[in-house]
């Protein structure tokens, strides 16, 4: 284990010091552990003047901290004496001018959490933002989640839209990603923490287009999003829930360990729709036949079969596989549009 705090080097008032580590909780924490945790850590980190954000990913902790230096190394000491976590690994360490979370006394952001928005995505977008993917996935997959958020603010405040962003440069990010993987220059959870990165900045992205909050309207449909069982990475669930949140769709997410768990899940909450994903940044061909199974159980679990069934993951975005591959009523190509079309699955579905 690695711990520094050579941050601190100079201590004038107007300098920040942002810091990112990751660690590994000791014990899997709860909701309301977790919640304790982070209530009392803004009241502290409120009076150092420490802002910041806190991810909670199945068993792992990425936090980012940000601050006047004497405030951040007396919170960074006492995280680093924290029994409830281990393997404290340093992943940036700057000082810089402004801050990234300066509404955010500590924003949490743990595998449960749900939110979203939606827009339009236009004919220029895939040109114009390509020639920012290799860069970003690099930053990514370096875990320099500072640049990652300035290069995104800055396409932001070109005017690009949020799915814009999304379908044209996080996605292929995770692609690129994942090709780094393949050609062996990183590691699997380097590629994990790069994607949690890019989810953040991907959530932050909507926030800043305006699309926080947009809509108050409820819909009268209820999805559940689900990761394939065993998949750990969760990109474009996330950025999901986002959507279908902002289109005023009830959202319910699931981590499954197996087919067998999700098809509960259905029977019991009844949804209108159920999205099933695989990794957006890797290929996993493997998967497909237990993915077909599961698209199988979810419609058994609904008595009369309307339950609406999307796939999604790399292999749908590049169309090495089909809805058809798997058996479902719809495959993503992004995920930018995906509640528009499984509202018109539904109301065709109920037609019949
Ligand atoms: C993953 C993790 C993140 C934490 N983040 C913060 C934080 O941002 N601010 C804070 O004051 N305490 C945070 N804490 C709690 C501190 O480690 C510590 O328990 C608390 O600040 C009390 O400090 P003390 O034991 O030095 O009195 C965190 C703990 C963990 C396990």
């Amino acid at each position: 284990m690695q711990v520094q705090t050579g941050f601190v080097r100079t201590d004038p008032d107007s300098l920040i010091g942002c810091l990112t580590y990751q660690s590994r909780a000791v014990s899997r924490s709860t909701e309301s552990e977790l919640e304790q945790l982070v209530s009392q850590a803004r009241r502290r980190n409120r009076s150092l003047g420490v802002t910041g954000m806190l991810l909670y990913d199945n068993g792992r902790f990425l936090q980012t901290l940000e601050g006047p230096p004497r405030g951040l190394k007396q919170v960074w000491s006492s995280i680093c004496r924290d029994q409830r976590h281990c393997d404290i690994e340093v992943l940036t360490e700057h000082m810089v001018g402004s801050r990234l979370f300066s509404d955010w006394d500590l924003l949490l952001y743990s595998r449960e959490d749900a939110s979203c928005r939606t827009s339009r995505a236009s004919d220029l977008a895939p040109h114009a933002l390509a020639h920012y993917v290799p860069g970003m996935a690099q930053l990514a997959l370096d875990g320099d989640d500072v640049r990652i958020n300035a290069r995104l603010a800055s396409v932001t405040e070109q005017g690009w839209s949020a799915d814009d962003i999304i379908s044209h440069l996080i996605e292929p990010v995770a692609r690129a990603m994942g090709d780094a993987w393949l050609a062996d220059q990183c590691s699997e959870f380097e590629l994990t923490v790069g994607l949690s990165m890019l989810q953040l900045a991907g959530h932050a992205v909507r926030s800043h287009a305006g699309c926080a909050g947009a809509t108050l309207r409820r819909s009268r449909y209820s999805i559940l999003l689900a990761t394939a069982p065993g998949e750990p990475h969760m990109l474009s669930t996330a950025m999901l829930a986002d959507q279908f949140t902002d289109a005023g769709w009830r959202v319910d997410m699931a981590f499954p360990g197996s087919k067998e768990a999700l098809a509960n899940q259905i029977a019991q909450q009844g949804h209108d729709a159920v999205d099933i994903a695989l990794s957006d940044a890797l290929p996993r061909p493997r998967a497909l036949l237990e993915l077909r199974e599961m698209v199988d159980y979810c419609r058994k679990a609904t008595p009369d079969n309307l339950v609406v069934v999307s796939v999604g993951g790399r292999m749908f975005a590049e169309a090495t596989a089909t809805a058809a591959t798997v058996g479902a009523d719809h495959a993503r190509r992004s995920v930018g549009g995906t509640c528009v079309r499984l509202a018109q699955l539904i109301r065709q579905g109920r037609s019949l």
